[in-house]
């Protein structure tokens, strides 16, 4: 067993030239293929405690990033460890702990929600898939995680179906959804940039509390520039499939060195903020 003091000089999340490429698999209807490198050799490591935030254009690659690294997709070429572990090769018990310590935040919330399922069975099933609690407690649970995603009284919510609720509110019982098994590590992936300017701020401070609050790393992936720069402590730029650079958000956004991100720079004149 590690102890806490060494696990405190790890990252939590490292990538070791990790490589994903689409149409490669050799099958009866991918043989034709064009092939895609979606993720090209890249090496990150994600310290604990940060909000990381993956910046890229669209189809550069972050999605595939996010979904490798929830394991919902495995890489073609390369590691990924948690804590120091590699996760390639979980299965069984060990790949369900990883699942509960390791959520996603979807870009969509019209299309992450089950419509068939109450607010109260959505965000309690993590709790039930890992067997955490008994039926009273879980409710107190959902109640309480409904309540710290600002959806208050969490009562008046724990009943109703995603029709009955609005975009950004379909965002909060996604992130509450994600928050509830206590999870070492979230990627969110651009999780505002469906809602308008004002309701997207909302969510980008709900996340900053929720950092504040709970021990949590997260990965935030987004197009925009200024997201990146209010939320995160380090971005990596990503182009297609390759990091051509990471640092201090602060740092990149005002000192950029790639050429490729003074161009994303240009490319968002005044930083909208609509993430
Ligand atoms: N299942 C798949 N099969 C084939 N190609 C894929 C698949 N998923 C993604 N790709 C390709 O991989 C590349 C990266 O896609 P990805 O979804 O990771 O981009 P992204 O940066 O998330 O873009 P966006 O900002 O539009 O969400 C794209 O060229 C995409 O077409
Ligand atoms: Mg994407």
């Amino acid at each position: 067993m590690m102890t806490e003091a060494k696990m405190e000089n790890i990252p939590i999340i490292e990538l070791n030239g990790v490589t994903k490429e689409y149409g490669s698999e050799k099958g009866f209807f991918s043989k034709c293929e064009k092939k895609v490198i979606a993720m090209d050799n890249i090496s990150l490591k994600i310290e604990r405690g940060e909000i990381f935030g993956l910046v890229g254009q669209s189809g550069s690659g972050k999605t595939t990033a996010g979904r490798l690294l929830v394991k919902l997709e495995e890489p073609t070429k390369g590691v990924i460890k948690l804590n120091g572990v590699p996760v390639t090769d979980l299965c069984g018990k060990a790949l369900r702990k990883y699942r509960s310590r390791v959520q996603m935040i979807f870009q969509d919330p019209y299309q992450s929600l089950n419509p068939h399922l109450s607010i109260s069975e959505t965000v309690s099933e993590p709790l039930v898939v890992h067997k955490i609690g008994d039926r009273r407690l879980r409710r107190e649970k959902v109640i309480l995680t409904l309540e710290t995603v600002g959806l208050t009284p969490g009562t008046e919510y724990y009943n109703r179906y995603p029709h009955q609720l609005s975009g950004g509110q379909r965002q909060r019982v996604a992130i509450a959804r994600a928050i509830i098994p206590d999870p070492e590590f979230i990627v969110a992936d651009e999780p505002t940039s469906m809602l308008d300017a004002t309701i997207a701020i909302q969510l980008l401070h709900l996340l900053t509390d929720i950092r504040k609050k709970v021990n949590m790393t997260f990965l935030f992936i987004t197009h925009n520039l200024a997201a990146a720069r209010y939320l995160c402590d380090r971005i990596a730029v990503i182009h297609n499939g390759v990091i051509v650079e990471t640092g201090l958000a602060g740092d990149i956004i005002s000192n950029p060195q790639h050429p490729y991100t003074q161009k994303l720079i240009q490319a968002q004149p005044g930083f909208s903020f609509i993430a």
